[in-house]
C-alpha cells in the first residue's frame, strides 16, 4: 500500500490526468485537493477522450473511490455538466464523493475574476476566468460559502445574505456593474445542492479509513508549482497550493502518511497566460511543438506558450516538492527534430545564475543558457519498453535526470493509456 501524490512540476498541463488515469488502475482511491476548474485534465481511455475540470481522473475505473477534498473550489454548475457528460458516456459515478468543507464558486466570484482581469488591463494576468482569485481570497477571508452550507438552507440564505450584500457593494461601486439577484443566486444554489447531496460528506474519514486498511491512495494535483503562490512566478501564479504540500491540507492526509510523491515534467515547457517563462520559443520551433502537439488549453483553449525544457525551474521545483521520482510526458513530441535543448542556466547581467530568483522582474530580464543535444529523429510513440528507446532519447532523460537530480519512473509517449513507458516501477 501507499500513498502517491502526483504532482504538476511546470506551469500546468504537463499531463497529470494521463498519468493519473494509468496508474489508478491500481489504486483505491483517488483525490482533487486543489484548484477549480481552471484545471483541465485530458484523458483518453476505452471510454472516450475527456477533459476533466473538476472530477478525479480515477473515476473511469469502478472500484475506484473518487473524492473532491476539501481544498478544491467547487463551481456546481460545472461539476453537474461534468458529472452528466460522465454518465451520458456510460461512466459509473456513483463512486465518487465531494468533501462538505469545500468551497463554492459563487456567480460573484467568477463576475469578479473577468472585472478585475479587465481592470488590469495590459497587466492583466492572465486567468481562466473562472473565479479562482476570488474564491481563494474568500476562504482566506472567511467570507466563503462551502459544499456543507447547501445542506443547510437557513444557514445558507444567511450567509448569502451579508455575503452579497458586500460582493453586490463592490461590483455596484467599484466596477459599476449590475448588482446580482439574492433570491436567483440563492434559488439556483438550491436546486445545485439537491442534485449534489447524495455526494456531499465529510471525506477525510473514507481516506483515513483506506490507509488503515492499507489501501492505495492518489493525491491527483491541478495546476503546476511554478503557480504555487509561495514558491511559483509570483503575480502570475493561481490561488491554491499545487504542491506536494498542498496535497495534505488539501485532502486530509497527514504528512506522514505521504510515500511516494511523482513530479509530472513535460519533455518541454508550455505555460498559458501572462508571467516570465525564460525558454519560451517564439519561433518557427515552438510553433511546430504547439501544432504538433495541440498545445491549446484544455479550459480556455487559448494557444499554450511553448518552449524547451527548463531545468533551472525544473530543480527548484523537484527541490520544494521533494519528488521521489519524475515522470516526462508527450517525448513524442520531439520525434522529428535534428537537435533538442536544455536550459542549464540564467544569464543575467552578465552572470550565469544557477537557481531559479524569487523576484520575478528579475527572471523577466533572464536569458536562458542552453546545451544542445542530439535529436534521435525515431518515432517513440509505439515504444513500451526503455531500452526500446533510441540512444540520443535515452541519453535525454538521463541528462534530465542528472539535472534534476531525481529518477524517471515513467515516459509517455503519447496520449493513450497504453502509450506509457515504465522505467520503474511505482505502484
Ligand atoms: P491544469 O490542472 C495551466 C494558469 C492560468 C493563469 C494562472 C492563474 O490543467 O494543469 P487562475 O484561473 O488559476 O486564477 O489563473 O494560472 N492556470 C493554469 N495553467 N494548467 C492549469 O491547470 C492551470 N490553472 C490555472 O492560465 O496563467
Ligand atoms: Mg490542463
Amino acid at each position: 500500500m501507499s500513498v502517491i501524490a502526483v504532482i504538476g512540476a511546470q506551469w500546468g498541463d504537463e499531463g497529470k490526468g494521463k498519468i493519473v488515469d494509468l496508474l489508478a488502475e491500481k489504486a483505491k482511491a483517488v483525490v482533487r485537493f486543489s484548484g477549480g476548474d481552471n484545471a483541465g485534465h485530458t484523458v483518453v481511455n476505452p471510454y472516450g477522450e475527456f477533459r476533466l475540470h473538476i472530477v478525479p481522473s480515477g473515476i473511469f475505473h469502478p472500484g475506484v473511490v473518487c473524492i473532491i477534498g476539501n481544498g478544491v473550489a467547487i463551481n456546481p454548475v460545472v461539476l453537474l455538466e461534468e458529472i452528466d457528460d460522465l454518465q451520458k458516456h456510460s461512466v459509473d459515478t456513483s463512486h465518487l464523493f465531494i468533501s462538505d468543507r469545500a468551497h463554492l464558486i459563487m456567480p460573484y466570484h467568477t463576475l469578479l475574476d473577468g472585472l478585475e482581469e479587465e481592470r488590469r488591463g495590459k497587466g492583466a494576468l492572465g486567468t481562466t476566468r473562472k473565479g479562482i482569485g476570488p474564491v481563494f481570497a474568500d476562504k482566506i477571508a472567511r467570507l466563503g460559502i462551502r459544499t456543507c452550507d447547501l445542506l443547510n438552507k437557513e444557514e445558507f440564505h444567511s450567509r448569502l445574505i451579508s455575503v452579497l450584500e458586500l460582493k453586490n457593494a463592490i461590483i455596484t461601486k467599484i466596477y459599476n456593474a449590475p448588482p446580482l439577484s439574492l433570491k436567483e443566486i440563492y434559488d439556483q444554489y438550491c436546486s445545485y445542492g439537491e442534485r449534489l447531496a447524495p455526494f456531499i460528506q465529510d471525506t477525510g474519514p473514507i481516506l483515513q479509513d483506506l490507509i488503515s486498511r492499507k489501501q492505495t491512495i492518489m493525491l491527483e494535483g491541478a495546476q503546476g508549482t511554478m503557480l504555487d503562490p509561495d514558491f511559483g512566478t509570483y503575480p502570475y501564479v493561481t490561488s491554491s497550493s499545487p504542491l506536494a504540500a498542498g496535497s495534505c491540507a488539501g485532502s486530509g492526509i497527514t504528512l506522514r502518511q505521504i510515500d511516494q510523491i511523482i513530479g509530472v515534467f513535460k519533455a518541454y515547457t508550455t505555460r498559458v497566460g501572462g508571467g516570465p517563462m525564460p525558454t519560451e520559443l517564439k519561433d518557427k520551433i515552438g510553433e511546430f511543438i504547439r501544432e504538433r502537439a495541440h498545445e491549446y488549453g484544455a479550459t480556455t483553449g487559448r494557444p499554450r506558450r511553448c518552449g524547451w525544457f527548463d531545468a533551472i525551474a525544473g530543480r527548484f521545483s523537484t527541490q520544494v516538492n521533494g519528488f521521489t521520482s519524475i515522470v516526462i510526458t508527450r517525448l513524442d513530441i520531439l520525434d522529428a527534430l535534428d537537435s533538442v535543448k536544455i536550459c542549464t542556466g540564467y544569464k543575467l547581467n552578465g552572470a550565469i545564475l544557477k537557481d531559479f530568483p524569487s523576484d520575478t522582474a528579475i527572471l523577466d530580464k533572464c536569458q536562458p543558457v542552453y546545451e544542445e543535444l542530439p535529436g534521435w529523429r525515431t518515432e517513440t510513440c509505439t515504444i513500451r519498453h526503455p531500452k526500446q528507446l533510441p540512444f540520443q532519447a535515452r541519453r535525454y532523460i538521463a541528462r534530465l535526470e542528472e539535472l534534476l537530480s531525481c529518477p524517471v519512473s515513467i515516459i509517455s509517449v503519447g496520449a493513450s493509456r497504453d502509450q506509457a513507458i515504465m522505467v520503474k516501477q511505482v505502484i
